[in-house]
């Protein structure tokens, strides 16, 4: 997110544009939270992850008189368009207000998740992803030396994204996943049989809208008698230093969104599909994106 921050601020002066920095995402505009960035506001932040800004669920702006506060500021502070950088759910938010409101405003994806619709990538989960694949890397070595079990939650409330990444990527055996039903006794049948074949240690990634680490762990060990560790790697996934492609999205997508607004476009995200920078309409961008669940699955369970 700070990546972005400093590409919209440092673009929009480039482009001698005003650029006002809302704190906590809609929860600053209801309640009048913002300040002017210049140049030097947005320094030495390229490398950290968060967000400078702050950020929050904001529940006020789902009534009609949080978003009418809102508006109420962006008329006070006679601003002429947002930029709103967040996930789906600032997604759906930002095009509520802009049908009611028409406050021309574009969006930059950000999630750890990638369920941005219409675009190849969210700026964060190339970071996210590789974080929680160094930490199964590591685990992966008591794994092997202890031979045990280890099952791993991820992050991912609606999304299997992350677990199918890393599962794929740090050779685990299995992801189990928001999008797929799992059947957890053939999960046990096959470490049993696989063991009995001399197999000594499985990491089974689990995505925590799936089910819970502990208590998968919990029924392997009474299935199959097997030592059976449980680690949940929560929010060392949505923090740390952003990876190069991870700051190059965000810094080519905030020089976009000031570009698209300048030339009248509203209500979009920006994104990049196929290698080319496109926009697509937030309605669209919200809707479910195709995780290639079924293939990424499948090559999983093929190259145990
Ligand atoms: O925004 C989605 C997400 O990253 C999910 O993957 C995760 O479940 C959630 O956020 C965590 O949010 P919180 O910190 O509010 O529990």
């Amino acid at each position: 997110m700070n990546a972005a921050i400093r590409s919209v601020v440092r673009y929009a002066i480039y482009k001698k544009l005003e650029v006002f920095g809302v704190s906590r995402g809609w929860w600053g505009l209801i309640n009048e939270e913002l300040k002017p960035l210049d140049h030097r506001s947005v320094s030495g932040i390229i490398n950290q992850g968060g967000t400078i800004l702050k950020t929050a669920r904001c529940v006020e702006f789902e009534n009609e008189e949080g978003q009418a506060r809102a508006f109420n500021t962006i008329k006070k502070y006679a601003i002429d368009a947002m930029v709103v950088i967040g996930g789906d759910g600032s997604f759906r938010a930002a095009h509520k207000f802009y049908l009611k409101y028409k406050v021309p405003c574009i969006g930059i994806p950000v999630s750890i998740d990638n369920d941005i619709n219409g675009i190849d990538t969210t700026i964060g989960s190339d970071t996210a992803v590789n974080t929680a694949l160094c930490a199964i890397d590591n685990i992966r070595d008591t794994a092997t030396s202890m031979e045990r079990i280890f099952v791993v939650e991820v992050m991912g409330r609606n999304s299997g994204f992350i677990a199918l990444q890393v599962a794929l990527g740090a050779g685990c055996e299995e992801a189990i996943i928001p999008e797929k039903k799992f059947d957890l006794e053939e999960i046990c049948h096959s470490i049993v049989e696989g063991n009995l074949r001399g197999k000594i240690s499985w990491i089974i990634v689990v995505a925590e809208g799936a089910a819970k680490a502990e208590d998968i762990a919990r029924k392997i060990t009474e299935y199959t008698s097997l030592e059976t560790r449980a680690i949940v790697l929560g929010h060392i996934q949505r923090g740390g230093r952003p990876t190069a492609a991870s700051r190059t999205l965000a810094l080519t997508l905030g020089q976009q969104a000031v570009d698209c607004l300048l030339k009248g476009q509203s209500d979009q995200a920006v994104g990049v599909k196929d290698g080319e920078i496109v926009t697509v309409d937030l309605e669209t961008a919200t809707k479910k994106k195709d995780l290639e669940v079924d293939r990424l699955y499948n090559l999983i369970r093929i190259l145990t």
